[in-house]
């Protein structure tokens, strides 16, 4: 367990509520599914004196003198991306997955132009052209869905109707609550007929893209990929662009810095560096099989309680769980009620929800927090009973209350790395 001597005495507001997180974090469950636990090594490198250094610019080409070092971390952070992803370019500046998700905008369009990406309530992200953004006020968005809700595939006609009748610049394939896999091929090819570029926002897939166990878009002749590194990657909180060829990625440098943002957050890229180096092990590739495996495990569980999964199932490390038709609950007081027993998810919209963002009728959940502190299938068994039992009991304060320290105690079993 680290030490936070120095700022206990310095500051001990800051202390105890560092304290209170790290013991809620041992103690309880994590189910949101862009959330995990990084190892020590990461941990150490974020809280390190690379957070001194001002290195604007890129290795070899540096508005500030003293950056033997810093050259060193950023260029280790490069190649490893580029390896781990089969790629010519990345980078490894973006300070999280929405100013990458803007400067990537930034470095392939001209004001006005089309974005063609996923529906938002059918899974895409804000950044994929929310009306609150203000990206939206600069660039031009229009969606495709899902064909069938209750395959999840993708309406890869209508996508290539809306290409044709809107020429957008860039097809985007990225989700954040999407449960099923992708056919990249087939965007590529509605993309070549557009003439329009292919992006791909990986970043709650990105740890399983990096383990071999779902498809590369690369793979399929996207031109990019942007991501966060925190999610399934398991690495530090940020962001980054990966590019298939050069030019595309001198295009991305540019639009980063100086386009969009100043200094690089050096001690963030060094920790990227060391979970990239983390992500090339074989262990990596047994945690990303591991995380598909607990989620559709998991999933079956709940499906054969009767509980409905939008898409009926799972490829991927997420489910979403229509919590109206599966238990006459919002997901507001779905995710309340978990909360009350110490397993944390989020609410979620369901696809074509007639209810508000924060009183939506689902909830979204995910396996890779739980599979980087060694859970397997029988703990997706016990962790589903404790939550179908939650359902069983929910009013009963005294059976909640009790359902709580069993949940405790079943997670203490289970190390956090680095706490
Ligand atoms: C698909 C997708 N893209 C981008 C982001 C934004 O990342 P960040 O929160 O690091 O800005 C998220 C985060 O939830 C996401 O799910």
């Amino acid at each position: 367990m680290p030490i936070y001597d120095a700022l206990k005495a310095s500051d001990p507001q800051i202390y105890n509520a560092l304290v209170g997180e790290m013991k809620r974090q041992k103690e309880g469950v994590e189910l949101i599914p862009s959330e995990n636990y990084i190892s020590p090594a990461v941990m150490e490198t974020m809280g390190s004196c690379l957070n001194n250094k001002y290195s604007e610019g890129y290795p070899g080409k540096r508005y500030y003198g003293g950056q033997e070092y810093m050259d060193c971390v950023e260029s280790l952070a490069i190649e490893r991306a580029t390896n781990l992803f089969r790629c010519e370019h990345a980078n490894v500046q973006p300070h999280a997955g929405a100013p990458a998700n803007v400067a990537l905008y930034f470095a392939l369009l001209e004001p006005g132009d089309t974005v063609l990406g996923m529906d938002l309530s059918h899974g895409g992200h804000l950044t994929h052209g929310h009306p609150v953004t203000y990206i939206t006020k600069v660039f031009n968005f229009v969606r495709y869905k899902m064909k069938d809700i209750e395959t999840g595939e993708l309406d890869y006609d209508e996508m290539r109707e809306v290409a044709l009748r809107e020429k957008p610049k860039i097809i985007l394939a990225g989700f954040s609550a999407y449960p099923r896999e992708v056919n990249y091929a087939k965007m590529k090819a509605i993309a070549d007929e557009v003439g329009a570029y292919t992006v791909a926002d990986m970043a709650h897939i990105a740890g399983m893209i990096a383990g071999g166990v779902l498809r590369n878009p690369f793979d399929d002749g996207f031109d990019i990929i942007t991501t966060t590194t925190h999610k399934s990657l398991r690495g530090p909180r940020g962001g980054m662009i990966l590019s298939r060829e050069l030019e595309l990625g001198r295009k991305v440098d540019k639009s980063v810095f100086p386009g969009f943002q100043g200094g690089p957050i050096m001690q963030m890229i060094a920790a990227k560096a060391v979970a990239f180096g983390e992500a090339q092990k074989p262990e990596f590739k047994e945690y990303a099989a591991q995380i598909i495996k607990n989620s559709k495990h998991m999933a079956n569980k709940f499906m054969e309680s009767g509980a409905k999964l939008i898409t009926n199932g799972t490829d991927n490390h997420m489910m979403l769980l229509d919590c109206i038709k599966s238990w006459d609950m919002t997901g507001q007081e779905a995710e309340r009620l978990f909360d009350e027993i110490g397993i944390t998810l989020n609410k979620n919209m369901i696809p074509d929800d007639t209810r508000k963002p924060m009183d939506p009728s689902g909830i979204r959940f995910g396996t890779p927090a739980i599979t980087t502190r060694g859970m397997k299938e029988p703990e997706m068994e016990k962790l589903t009973e404790f939550m179908l039992k939650a359902i069983e009991k929910r009013g009963d304060e005294s059976a909640i209350k009790s359902l709580h320290d069993e949940v405790i105690e079943f997670c203490l079993k289970y190390p956090v790395p680095a706490l």
